[in-house]
């Protein structure tokens, strides 16, 4: 591992520091903080011990959106060397920047991570999540090469490619959603490989939630170590928390980069150690981009250190505090469809998002109401098709549509009731 503390008691004198530097530098360089801040009424100077953080307000993925693209930089847009984008709930993505620091500490947290799950110099890896905004490819890509590791950097798809790749180059380690290569398990059986017999040796799993019968499943059907991996782009990418390889047991908080707090998702007051609830996130050394009690919105539970007794754990993220959905590693919300749903003539804003996994994949059908009683069987498999269309270009991922009669759908008295998740739990 790199050069870091290894005691608590340094961790903790060395995150007070850092967190007075990061508050003063979003407060002196970013309006929105400075705002907050004076709101709030409080000053990067009334922070003398961690604890005092919790005077601070949240921010949360709005800010990010009213702010869009580069408003929440702290540093001039010049001395960013690079953006990404997640897709948010209007259907303008959230945007991140780094700055060559940035960068080279988002590999630094990485390296770390692969080498936490297994991973060693010399190393071949292969990369599945996606290059591209996408926080994923690009950040296992810089984290691997910074290890040491000979990095094949394949993005997602083309499934039987990938199987290919992985017998012709021999990799030892691979880096996917879970979900996804579950599918690349079973084309390779489809292809008569035993994945028993491939070179893959460790599974660095994340971008959505996966459960413990799902490592069971990848470790039964394959010789693979299969270690969660955690980040959002808002807090810098994947590298938040890993989990090791030796210990499997929740995700080692890199500490001295991200400070974690969990707090009642709807009170929003703070909980203490092993209590379950919203995972916020403060960095405390970022330089674009820093966040100030980033609400993730992901729910978990933080335990003491294992492996890295320095360093907290978290546990497996049990869900979402709101309707967030993960189809193949994509995030989509209810609102992105509806958006297009309501660009095509015929449909109604009255719709559901019916979640269900038939075989290794999460699926999403889109059930939505005709506008018309006389529309034909055609008209409706005609609208159904452009929706789908349409989500695919613009969301990136692929939904099923049945277009209803209408009135089909149950109407709510309150609150739309917008996901059914029908997958086995
Ligand atoms: O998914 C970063 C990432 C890439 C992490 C590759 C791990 C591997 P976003 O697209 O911004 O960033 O999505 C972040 O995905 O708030 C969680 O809800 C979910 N998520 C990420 N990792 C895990 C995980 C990337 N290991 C959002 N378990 C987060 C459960 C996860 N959920």
């Amino acid at each position: 591992m790199d050069n870091v503390v290894s005691t608590v008691e340094e961790l903790r004198t060395l995150q007070l520091d850092r967190m007075r530097w990061s508050l003063g530098h979003a407060y002196e360089n970013v309006p929105h903080y400075r705002a907050a801040f004076d709101a709030a009424g409080v000053h990067p100077d009334d922070l003398h011990e961690l604890a005092d953080l919790a005077r601070f307000p949240f921010t949360a993925k709005a800010d990010l959106r009213d702010n869009y693209p580069f408003g929440m930089f702290a540093v001039p847009r010049e001395q960013v060397v690079r953006v990404h984008a997640s897709s948010g709930t209007t259907g303008k993505p959230t945007v991140v920047g780094y700055t060559r620091d940035d960068i080279d500490m988002w590999a630094e947290v990485m390296a770390r991570s692969i080498e936490a799950a297994g991973g060693r110099p010399g190393d071949l890896l292969h990369v599945i999540y996606g290059y591209g905004l996408f926080t994923g490819g690009l950040g296992a890509h810089y984290g691997a090469e910074r290890l040491g590791c000979t990095v094949v950097p394949v993005s997602g798809g083309m499934t039987e490619r990938q199987v290919q790749l992985i017998q012709d180059f021999k990799p030892r380690i691979v880096m996917v959603t879970p979900s996804y290569f579950l599918g690349i398990l079973d084309e390779m059986e489809a292809q008569g490989i035993d994945p028993k017999d491939t070179s893959l040796e460790i599974g660095i799993f994340g971008a959505e939630p996966w459960t413990e019968q799902m490592r069971e499943e990848v470790q039964r059907r394959s010789n693979i170590r299969a270690v969660d991996i955690y980040g959002l782009s808002e807090v810098i990418g994947p590298g938040v928390s890993q989990e090791s390889g030796l210990t499997q047991d929740g995700l080692h908080i890199w500490e001295d980069h991200f400070f974690p707090e969990i707090v009642d998702p709807v009170t929003a007051e703070v909980l203490p150690d092993g209590q379950e609830g919203e995972l916020v996130f403060t960095s405390l050394t970022k330089q674009a981009m820093p966040v100030v009690r980033y609400r993730t919105r992901d729910l978990t539970t933080l335990l003491p250190g294992t492996a890295f007794p320095q360093f907290r754990r978290m546990a497996k993220i049990t869900g979402r505090s709101d309707d967030m959905m993960i189809v193949r590693g994509v995030n989509v919300f209810p609102s992105q469809i509806e958006e297009h749903l309501l660009s095509i003539e015929g449909l109604t804003p009255h719709y559901l998002c019916v979640l269900t996994r038939p075989g290794r994949m999460d699926e999403l059908t889109v059930q939505v109401e005709a506008a018309s009683e006389t529309s034909t069987d055609d008209d409706h498999a005609r609208m159904a098709r452009t929706l789908q269309k349409r989500v695919k270009d613009r969301v990136g991922v692929t939904v099923r549509v049945e277009v209803l009669a209408p009135h089909a759908l149950e109407r709510s008295l309150g609150k739309a009731k917008r996901i059914s998740d029908q997958r086995p739990h």
